[in-house]
């Protein structure tokens, strides 16, 4: 008997049966051995030791050293009652230079991984690109050429073979508009270049990439296996009623969540977004099939929440990922609470952006494969990490999710990001979004508050109250 079972029930918010409740991580945020068994680096690699990319000069090398604490991070999962797993696998741990066979290390890793998550009784969710491009490939030119799509589509295959007896979740990419945008488009993330064609080509790349992939991945996988994409959408709100600030909002819905949504769901591209980016592409580079390919069927979206976005008519600073949709548009920020990133708290913003969901693509069922916070956690001299914020915003999210679910919105799991405090990208080790703090100096895990709250909402399936 668990001590829940000795005390009334009090859930208020009771989530549906065989709801998967998991934590996600991503390869180049906590594995660390950045040189070992044949990696070679990716753009991450390349892009952290360029000075003046990430803060403190922070990079992946050793981050929460979780290629040779495999073990460990498992038993963590173990105690919090997780159902569900969600990784990445570093490209290039499995083909180091982003074509060709795939090195049997990089793959007994992963194997490794999955059989112990198996053995504990937790679900591994793959997903086979959280960012961490082989830099022989960008240096080929990277996602805004083609090619890479097609050897994304050969990475698939390898890692189906090679998993596809164990894995039954595939997620093919994660956030691709940020891979593009934030990568290619205003450079703040890798590889750090700065146009705006190029990360409209790389957004039609990932796309095309995530249909090949989705194909290959069908035919190499049972038929239950559920192949997936993970999206971070945009909650777009636009800042008046007037006519002006409504058209800045569609521009960014269009370039922030149709120009994948569009061609996955439906087969096409967005005709305004066609007609707002004129004039830096007329999308020649788009060729026939190809939105056909993007739009192989799968069976889930992922989708990343955070924060809404507010935008307003006028113009913004440049460099901007937004391909020139800066020129109309001015982002204001959205009041209340703040997390340590600046991102605003609103988890009304997140059951918005559900029931949106739930009205434009019903019929494909929805999980939720990342949300959380980063706070200034710090153990405390008796040891423990006390995160009440976290505690707060993991709690609110969770009730705006319940309170979607009710209003009809079919969504299957919550993956909390992070398992682990890790490498948040361009800010190094200084945003820590982990439920297990990490004191990086010497490795130890320790639980936070918002660790053990996670586990009593798992234990109860949902939250009292
Ligand atoms: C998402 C990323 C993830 C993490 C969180 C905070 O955009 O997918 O790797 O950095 O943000």
């Amino acid at each position: 008997m668990t001590a829940l079972d000795a005390c009334p029930d009090t859930t208020t918010h009771r989530f549906p049966e065989h709801f998967r409740w998991g934590t996600a991580t991503a390869a180049y945020q906590i594995e660390g051995a950045a040189a070992e068994d044949g990696r070679t680096p990716s753009i991450w690699d390349t892009f952290s030791r360029t000075p003046g990319k990430v803060c403190n000069g922070d990079t992946g090398d050793i981050a929460a050293d979780h290629y040779h604490r495999v073990s460990e991070d498992i038993a963590l999962m173990r105690q919090l009652g997780v159902t569900d797993y969600r990784f990445s696998i570093a490209w290039p741990r499995i083909q180091p230079t982003g074509r060709g066979p795939a090195v049997h290390k990089g793959l007994d890793f992963y194997r490794r991984l999955v059989d112990e998550l198996l053995e504990s009784g937790i679900r591994p969710v793959a997903t086979l690109y959280h960012w961490d491009l082989p830099q022989e490939l960008e240096d080929a030119g990277g996602w805004p050429q083609r090619e890479t799509a097609y050897r994304f589509g050969e990475y698939a295959g390898i890692m189906a073979e090679a998993l596809g007896d164990r894995v039954a979740t595939w997620t093919t990419l994660n956030e691709p508009w940020c891979a593009a945008f934030l990568g290619y488009g205003n450079g703040v993330h890798a590889p750090g270049r700065t146009s705006a064609l190029a990360a409209l080509r790389a957004a039609h790349h990932f796309n095309l990439a995530h249909g090949l992939a989705a194909r290959v991945l069908r035919g190499a996988l049972p038929p239950s296996a559920e192949i997936s994409l993970t999206l971070n959408l945009h909650t777009v709100r636009a800042h008046t009623d007037a006519p002006e600030d409504l058209d800045a909002a569609r521009r960014i819905d269009a370039v922030g969540n149709r120009i994948f949504l569009d061609p996955v769901f439906r087969g096409r591209l967005p005709e305004d977004l066609i007609h707002d980016t004129a004039p830096v592409t007329d999308w020649s580079f788009v060729e026939d099939g190809d939105l056909e390919t993007a739009s192989a069927p799968i069976d889930s979206l992922g989708i990343n929440y955070y924060s809404p976005t507010v935008v307003a008519a006028g113009t913004s600073e440049a460099p901007s990922p937004w391909a020139g949709a800066e020129q109309h548009v001015r982002f204001l920020p959205a009041p209340g609470p703040r997390t340590a990133m600046d991102w605003p708290v609103d988890a009304d913003g997140l059951h918005e952006l559900l029931i949106r969901l739930r009205d434009d693509l019903p019929g494909v069922p929805l999980v939720i494969t990342e949300n959380g916070a980063a706070y200034d956690d710090y153990a405390d001299p008796s040891g423990e990490v006390k995160d009440p914020e976290r505690v707060a915003y993991l709690r609110a999210h969770l009730a705006a999710l319940h309170r979607a679910i009710e209003d009809g919105a079919d969504v299957r799991g919550y993956f909390l990001w992070s398992l682990l405090d890790n490498f948040e990208w361009a800010y190094g080790y200084s945003k820590r979004f982990g439920i297990v703090h990490i004191d990086f100096a010497s490795q130890r895990r320790t639980f936070k508050d918002s660790a053990r709250w996670y586990a009593s909402v798992i234990e109860r399936g949902g939250l009292s109250g």
